[in-house]
């Protein structure tokens, strides 16, 4: 048998093992070392923005971004039902209530047409996440965000490198959040990013992810922090990735196209938009929704791909039906069609940077047998 695909390969291309050495020879590998500051600052320029602050992880990246935002107890925020249990955890720690909205049946995104009935005069900020490779249609929310006096949270974990109507993801919001695990367009094993030009918010996010030490009287305590801070050794790896951003995506973008043509026949699946009025997909991953026609639900197709060698994943599922929330009182007969369809439905397939033709190929062949 052919040895299994996972369902993400990172590929290291450029002075990842030279930067590395550099550490390992400098002897910084702690926070303080110079990468972290370097990374910072080409990150964020690259998304224009003024400001980047290194964190642990794209989960801690949100989480700093809220709690910078003063959101607590009383506030409302909005957040997309089809999304990753990352964007909902520190409003609810913070006491705050995450309202949901469903998804758009073609691009996967938030409905930003359903985002207007949801503000009430709680409602302090939208969320908005770009998933899977395509930007949320941005426009709508910004005007909502102005004429209701909100602020925008913007999760790019899965744009880097994307862009909508030709401005990068994560130059839209009061404080956008990056991830850069593994999987992630700039992958430094475990890694995030806030990025800001708010120079207020940018030095409240430096304070919490170094346990709100202060400048002067460093061990006494005005706020809680946490200690989140981003290594030398995941800032080496995250400046050597940024050289070749325009690289991955493109490559990730080929691997879309590769996967456009060797599916494009097969009866019974929807793919991705390949492109939208605002952007052309990056393919962050590869994902299929079964069409209603196909007599089993992406977990069998799923099992039938594992049992052919191929690694997938399932989608995310939906916030309102998360037990953890649930039980916190919250979601009490809401529905979101459109997000329970698409965990119901879909899943993705090896979309790592390293993906090769032939695997793709296979990838292609097994889906073709599964779906016949
Ligand atoms: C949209 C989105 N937000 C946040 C995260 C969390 O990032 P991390 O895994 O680095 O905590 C992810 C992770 O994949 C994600 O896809």
């Amino acid at each position: 048998m052919n040895p299994f695909i996972p369902v993400n390969e990172p590929l290291f291309a450029g002075n990842e093992k030279k930067y590395l050495n550099e550490c390992i020879d400098s002897g910084w590998v702690s926070s303080d070392g110079p990468f972290v500051g370097k990374f910072e600052e080409s990150f964020a320029s690259r998304v224009g923005r003024a400001f980047g602050v290194a964190v642990t992880n794209g989960t801690a990246a949100l989480d700093v971004a809220i709690e910078a935002l003063g959101i607590g107890p009383g506030d409302e925020v909005i957040v997309p039902a089809f999304t990753i249990i990352s964007c909902v955890m520190q409003i609810v720690r913070a006491g705050a209530v995450p309202v949901l909205v469903d998804s758009d049946p073609a691009t996967w995104n938030m409905d930003v047409g359903a985002i207007e009935a949801k503000i009430t005069p709680r409602t302090k900020a939208i969320m908005a996440v770009h998933i899977y490779g395509l930007p949320v249609d941005m426009d709508p929310v910004l005007e909502l965000v102005r004429r209701h006096g909100l602020k925008l949270i913007e999760d790019a974990a899965e744009a880097i490198g994307q862009t909508y109507k030709g401005r990068p993801c994560g130059s839209f919001g009061d404080i956008s959040a990056f991830s850069f695990y593994a999987n992630k367009h700039v992958a430094t094993g475990e890694g995030g990013m806030v990025v800001t030009d708010d120079p207020a918010l940018a030095e409240t996010c430096r304070g919490l992810r170094n346990l709100c030490f202060q400048p002067k009287k460093r061990f006494v305590h005005e706020r809680l922090g946490w200690n989140l801070r981003m290594t030398n050794m995941q800032a080496a790896l995250g400046l050597a990735q940024l050289e070749y951003l325009d690289e991955t995506v493109a490559r990730k973008r080929r691997l879309g196209a590769r996967y456009d043509a060797l599916l494009g026949a097969i009866q019974g699946i929807q793919r991705p938009l390949p492109r939208t009025d605002f952007a052309e997909n990056v393919f962050w991953v590869y994902g299929l929704v079964l069409d209603d026609s196909v007599a089993f639900d992406a977990e069998e197709a799923m099992a039938r791909l594992a049992a052919r060698g191929i690694g997938t994943r399932p989608f995310f599922f939906p916030m309102h039906q998360q037990p953890v929330l649930r039980d916190k009182g919250l979601f009490q007969n809401e529905r979101y069609p459109v997000a329970e369809r698409l965990y119901r439905r879909g899943f993705y397939l090896p979309s790592g940077t390293g993906l090769t033709d032939a695997q793709a190929e296979r990838v292609a062949e097994a889906v073709a047998e599964v779906l016949r």
